[in-house]
């Protein structure tokens, strides 16, 4: 009944959020600071205030507890409430001093604000009227008792010199200590000798009070010789300093002559400039204290006679800061939570987990807590609440405040259905999530049809509740309803599962074979469920081909349905490689590869040289470029010279080059001639580029080899004979050799 009151209180709490998300959790806006009250006013106004806010909505409630224990603000008693804040009318001291903490509650949980103290500020009266005098010698020390009575509260001490306004002046011979309020003369001196009365202030109440006067006397039995510093006043030997306060230290010595007193810290860092030295002789002021200045000092009081000294440690605090504070958190029944606090201080801060105000007991074992780590396992609604991590060292106290809101769900497939149609290959795998919403988690059940599902060896429901189905068959397809179930309800979500046929490729996997300059078609032909549209794609050596770009080349010449052929136009030896047909449908993808091989004329010969060259003849060599997938059959070697017109064929030993030669003669050469030569390969597809040239070499010289012709004579005047002759040159000589027209110009070559 509880239970379900709490869960529909939920429901309707979540169901308004979802609408508006005006419902909070309570949050502190404003918390009690720790007051200070000054007896003395006890008979004028007599109450207090503590304050306390929070925002949330609903509105929060506030309670208060003094010392953990809960005050009732009933009419009639002295507590009264106004919104958060506690009003303590007839203060008592005895009934009122202690800690209070604000309790701010809504529907979501409680939070609990930090301490805040009352105390009471006051300051008795002294209690003796009358004191023994004190006698000296002169040239001793002299400890004057200020004896302050009973009280709270800061207090300031002065001492009046014989009559009031005669107050004593301090100096390197007279000190009053603020921590006791004696009054001490480091050596007696007659102008020493009269009444002394302890002033004692409260800073909080401002009110004042005189001790009963104390007559010094010189004893007249001598004076006091010399003797070496004996420290009267002296710090504590271990002092905890908070960050950023300020540090008094006290040190006084006793002693004749009137010891001088230095500071210095053990470590011999020097003082930082924010400690003024000058200020310095019984007190040490150390302002805005920092870790670094933490360490050992010392005071050392010295006069002609000896010197003493003493030490005390200060250590650095710092209250709790919190570095890491965990979310407000929304869990389902059943999930489980972690959350960690972390937070800085010297010392080490240690923690405390509180829900709705209360300190969380861990007794059940789902809940722990491990210094900072709050972890709950097996959620339920009754883990609901606020939560608080407190971090405490002994300096101060830290709250980091979440919410955790655990939520009860009855299935819920509003956000999750199952999907609507699945649909597989026969042969294939299939996995149909199902996945409502509720908590705690409860039961999920299959149904095929009207039928509760029958699992076999191929069909089955997995841990999670999905349900798989391995190697489908035709008779898989049909309707599958999820249904899940916890306490809160039963929901469900049907799909369909539709069981296609594979698609296959038909093309078998070939290698094609073209010349360079012809078309081919790459086929790629599919057999595949009519009901399931194709998608091809090709990819020429992995990469995906762009139809419409590519030069133009690729082009796609695939019908409508079951085929995805493409057609290579004006093939190059570039378009050589690996053709990927990849074919998609709803249900699978395959994919086909061809390899294309693209046979052309040899590329160009390599490496010509020259190897050897006479006057006429010259022998070359070179290597084999590619023979393109068609091997070489036959050499071809041209020549050039600076008059020729370009490359010509010439003739050469073997005068057919075989394409298994590497080396030839080129004979019928002229003498004296720059060649160049080149080297063209063969086969079957054709005649490849030529190579580079060879570099130019220059063929023998030789004497002419024929005799001039038709030599005669006759003609000419008296004492001349003309010779005239005709020279002997072959036909050949000027169309392709031009040496003989350099030499014989007149020759019209
Ligand atoms: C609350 O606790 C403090 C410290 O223990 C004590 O001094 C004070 O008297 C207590 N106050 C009351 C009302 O019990
Ligand atoms: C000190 O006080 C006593 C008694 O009140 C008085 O007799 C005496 O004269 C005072 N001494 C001085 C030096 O004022
Ligand atoms: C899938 O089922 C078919 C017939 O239903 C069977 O021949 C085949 O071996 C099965 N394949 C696998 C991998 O179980
Ligand atoms: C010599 O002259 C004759 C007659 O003019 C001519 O037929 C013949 O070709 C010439 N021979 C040569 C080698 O030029």
């Amino acid at each position: 009944m509880m239970l379900l009151w709490k869960l529909v209180l939920l429901q309707s709490l979540m169901g308004c959020l979802a609408e508006s998300s005006v419902l909070q959790s309570p949050v502190f806006t404003k918390q009690p600071g720790s007051i200070v009250y000054p007896v003395e006013n006890l008979e004028r106004t007599r109450e207090v205030v503590f304050s306390c806010e929070a925002q949330g909505s609903p509105p929060p409630v506030y309670q208060w507890k003094l010392n953990g224990t809960e005050v009732s603000p009933k009419s009639g008693s002295h507590y009264s409430l106004s919104g958060g804040n506690l009003r303590i009318n007839h203060l008592n001291k005895d009934q009122d001093a202690g800690t209070y903490q604000c309790l701010a509650s809504n529907s979501f949980g409680t939070i609990v604000s930090r301490e805040a103290s009352l105390t009471f500020a006051y300051l008795e009266n002294f209690k003796t009227h009358r004191r023994s005098s004190v006698s000296v010698r002169e040239g001793q020390g002299v400890v004057l008792l200020c004896g302050p009575p009973p009280h709270s509260g800061d207090l300031i001490f002065s001492w009046i010199f014989n009559e009031y306004p005669t107050f004593v002046k301090q100096d390197t011979r007279r000190f009053i200590s603020q921590e006791t309020g004696n009054l001490y003369i480091a050596k007696v001196e007659p102008s020493d000798v009269g009444n002394y009365t302890c002033v004692v202030t409260n800073t909080v109440t401002k009110t004042r009070v005189q001790g009963p006067p104390t007559p010094l006397v010189l004893r007249s039995d001598g004076v006091m010789g010399e003797y070496e510093p004996k420290i009267e006043v002296q710090f504590p030997e271990f002092v905890h300093v908070a960050k950023g306060s300020t540090v008094k230290l006290e040190c006084f010595a006793l002693g004749n002559p009137v010891p001088s007193i230095n500071w210095r810290r053990v470590d011999s860092i020097p003082f930082p400039r924010k400690v003024d030295m000058r200020k310095a002789s019984g007190v040490l002021e150390i302002p805005y204290f920092q870790q670094e200045d933490a360490g050992t000092y010392e005071c050392v009081a010295e006069n002609s006679r000896g010197m003493n000294m003493v030490k005390g440690k200060l250590s650095f605090y710092a209250p709790p800061q919190l570095i890491e504070k965990p979310q407000d958190a929304q869990k389902l029944i059943d999930d489980s939570l972690v959350w960690e606090c972390k937070a800085t201080g010297k010392p080490k801060p240690s923690y405390r987990w509180m829900k709705n105000g209360e300190n969380l007991d861990s007794a059940e074992e789902r809940i722990q807590v491990a210094n900072g780590v709050l972890s709950i396992t097996r959620l339920t609604l009754s883990d609901t609440g606020m939560y608080q991590c407190v971090a405490g060292n002994k300096h101060g106290e830290v709250y980091a405040n979440m919410e955790l809101r655990v939520i009860a769900v009855a299935p819920d497939f509003s956000h999750n259905q199952l999907r609507s149609q699945t649909l597989v290959k026969v042969g294939g795998d299939v996995l149909i999530e199902c996945k409502p919403k509720m908590s705690p988690w409860g039961a999920i059940s299959w149904r095929k049809g009207s039928e509760p599902l029958r699992e076999s060896n191929r069909v089955s429901i997995l841990d999670n509740g999905n349900l798989r189905i391995w190697n489908a068959t035709k008779s898989d397809a049909g309707l599958y309803t999820c249904v899940a179930r916890n306490q809160f309800g039963v929901a469900s979500s049907t799909g369909s599962v539709t069981v296609k046929e594979p698609t296959i490729i038909t093309t078998l996997p070939s290698t094609l074979d073209v010349s360079v300059g012809e078309s081919v078609v790459l086929p790629c032909q599919v057999s595949h469920d009519p009901s399931l549209e194709l998608k091809f794609t090709w990819f020429f050596n992995e990469q995906l081909i762009h139809f419409g770009s590519h030069g133009g080349f690729f082009e796609k010449v695939g019908g409508q349905h079951s085929a995805g052929d493409i057609m290579i136009r004006n093939v190059q030896l570039r378009h050589a490689g690996k053709y990927t047909c990849a074919v998609q449908t709803k249900v699978d993808s395959i994919s086909i590869a061809v390899d294309l091989v693209v046979r052309g004329p040899p590329g160009p010969p390599t490496s010509i040289h020259v190897e050897e060259i006479s006057d006429t003849t010259a022998s070359l060599s070179w290597r084999p470029g590619p023979d393109n997938h068609s091997p070489i059959t036959a050499y071809t070697i041209q020549a050039r010279t600076p008059f020729s017109l370009g490359w010509q064929a010439v003739t050469t030993v073997p005068e057919v080059v075989g394409g298994n030669r590497l080396t030839a003669t080129v004979i019928d050469l002229s003498p004296w001639v720059e060649y160049e030569f080149r080297v063209l390969a063969s086969n079957t597809v054709g005649t490849g580029e030529p190579s580079k040239p060879s570099k130019q070499a220059r063929t023998k010289g030789t004497s002419p080899k024929v005799t001039p012709a038709n030599v005669s004579g006759g003609g000419g005047s008296r004492s001349e004979l003309v010779i005239t002759w005709e020279v002997s040159i072959y036909s050949g000589c000027c169309k392709i050799i031009s040496p003989c027209c350099e030499m014989f110009p007149e020759n019209h070559c």
